[in-house]
């Protein structure tokens, strides 16, 4: 029977019941339920709505429903009750009997369920974070692997000029420290206990909310239950953090896909994350990192989902919130499943270094470098620049490269050269210029990796 049962005098629709149920998306939330159940119970002790002993009774109930049920979220979506909230109760009400209908009192399903959804977040949200730097430390664990790899730097994915390996692996470990930061905000943010808001309007007994919002783990309690009971915005945050998680995610497999294509051949896939062709015998293919690359695409709809959702919705608590949560343990999933991977992916990863530095020597990558050159020759840099651009034509038209023409060759584009050019277009030289802080030479990188603080054995 529906909680509500009781104004109803018709039967309520199968087709309705099925729609309006969510029970087979929020059993996930069983848990938090019972965590917020038993907090409220303690709490109505507190208040002298129940009899410490009342708690104590209604508390054992509830931790023996979780200890029944929680590893069978499929006999739960089997009970055919609506919501989580409904089963907690229904199976409360088998436990202890009649004590068991006395556990709503001053509570609504509307502080019941934004309470439950909060503390699901701050559990999935810190293991984000710990997969999140999981990442890192394989990132980094590989930059140093390949600390001696280089390979072409691109723009346009046109070769532009070559960096460190490592360089790009510590480009990712940049980005995933925002992905931190961005999680640790919307945590700290949604830190914030709405349990004791009632319906919308605040429950009407004397509960300790700040005791409340402490015995649950919160760091304080929201002020004003019209906003607690219909306030998504920590969904949006965390789906937000995810969408800029997951772009950061995909361009990695993106650039990890070219690397590993036949063109390029700059690096090798591991086995275990590769999948074969059923028609062509000589294919592997990197999988893994394509469905990273795909699934950003649906952690942005679940975020343009919840944001359209709650666009315009009056207050306080409408129906139409209950969508919050397909989208959000979805969004939280792929993004879970997706730096799993990715940190696998970069275990076994192999550059192949004659390959990449083969690349990286070609393509005119050290044409900045005879700019520069001559800009050390006292030319002003933008005439240069022309210069060089004449002598990579002239180069491109004899099919070599800028460091096979003869000094003879290259003074008639400008007599400023000198013997000692040649020592400038190498690739160490190219690399070993850019010995700037947050540049990409051997040793700004390996001052960087001394910085995140390397783990020896991690990931
Ligand atoms: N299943 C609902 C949700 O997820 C719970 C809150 C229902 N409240 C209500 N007044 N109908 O949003």
């Amino acid at each position: 029977m529906a909680l509500w049962g009781g104004r109803f005098t018709g039967e309520t629709s199968d087709l309705f019941k099925q729609f309006n149920d969510s029970l087979p998306v929020d059993c996930r939330l069983l848990k938090q339920d019972v965590e917020g159940s038993v907090a409220w119970a303690q709490a109505l002790a507190s208040a002298d709505v129940l009899t410490q002993g009342e708690a104590d009774r209604l508390q054992q109930a509830l931790l023996d429903v979780l200890s029944e049920f929680g590893e069978h979220p499929e006999r739960v979506v089997a009970s055919g009750a609506e919501d989580i909230h409904s089963f907690v109760e229904q199976q409360l009400i088998l436990k202890v009997g009649d004590l068991g209908k006395k556990l709503h009192t001053g509570r609504s399903r509307n502080d019941q369920v934004a309470t439950d959804l909060k503390l699901w977040c701050k559990e999935q949200g810190d293991e984000i974070l710990q997969l999140l730097i999981k990442l890192q430390q394989a990132l980094i664990n590989l930059a140093q692997r390949e600390s001696e790899a280089v390979l072409p730097g691109y723009t346009h994915l046109q070769r532009a000029q070559p960096i460190t390996f490592g360089h790009w692996c510590l480009a990712y470990v940049e980005m995933l420290e925002r992905d931190v930061t961005r999680v640790q905000d919307a945590l700290n943010r949604l830190d914030v206990c709405p349990l004791g808001s009632g319906a919308l309007a605040g429950t009407a007994y004397p509960i300790d909310r700040h005791q409340l919002a402490q015995s649950l783990g919160f760091k304080t309690a929201t002020l004003n239950s019209l906003d607690a009971v219909s306030d998504r915005d920590h969904v949006i945050e965390l789906c937000s953090a995810a969408a800029t998680s997951m772009m950061h995610l995909s361009r990695m497999a993106e650039d990890l896909i070219f690397f590993n294509s036949g063109e390029a051949g700059f690096i090798e896939l591991a086995d275990q994350v590769t999948s074969g062709s059923s028609l062509m015998p000589q294919k592997k293919n990197p999988d893994a990192l394509e469905l990273i690359r795909g699934k950003a695409g649906r952690v942005y709809g679940a975020l343009m989902g919840i944001l359209t959702t709650m666009k315009g919705l009056p207050m306080a608590y409408n129906k139409d919130m209950q969508e919050d949560k397909e989208g959000l343990f979805d969004t939280i999933d792929s993004w879970n499943i997706c730096l799993q991977m990715a940190t696998l992916v970069m275990k076994d990863l192999k550059v192949n270094r004659a390959q990449a530095l083969s690349a990286a020597q070609q393509g005119y990558a050290n044409a900045t470098e005879l700019a520069d050159y001559l800009v050390s020759q006292g030319m002003p840099f933008r005439e240069a620049h022309h210069v060089v651009g004449e002598v990579v034509v002239h180069a491109i038209e004899q099919q070599k490269a800028l460091e096979d023409f003869t000094l003879a060759e290259l003074q008639a584009f400008t007599p400023v050269i000198q013997s000692d050019v040649y020592q400038h277009l190498s690739i160490d030289a190219c690399l070993g210029k850019r010995d700037v802080l947050g540049g990409t030479s051997i040793k700004q990188v390996q001052q960087a990796l001394v910085r995140h603080d390397t783990p020896v054995a991690a990931a």
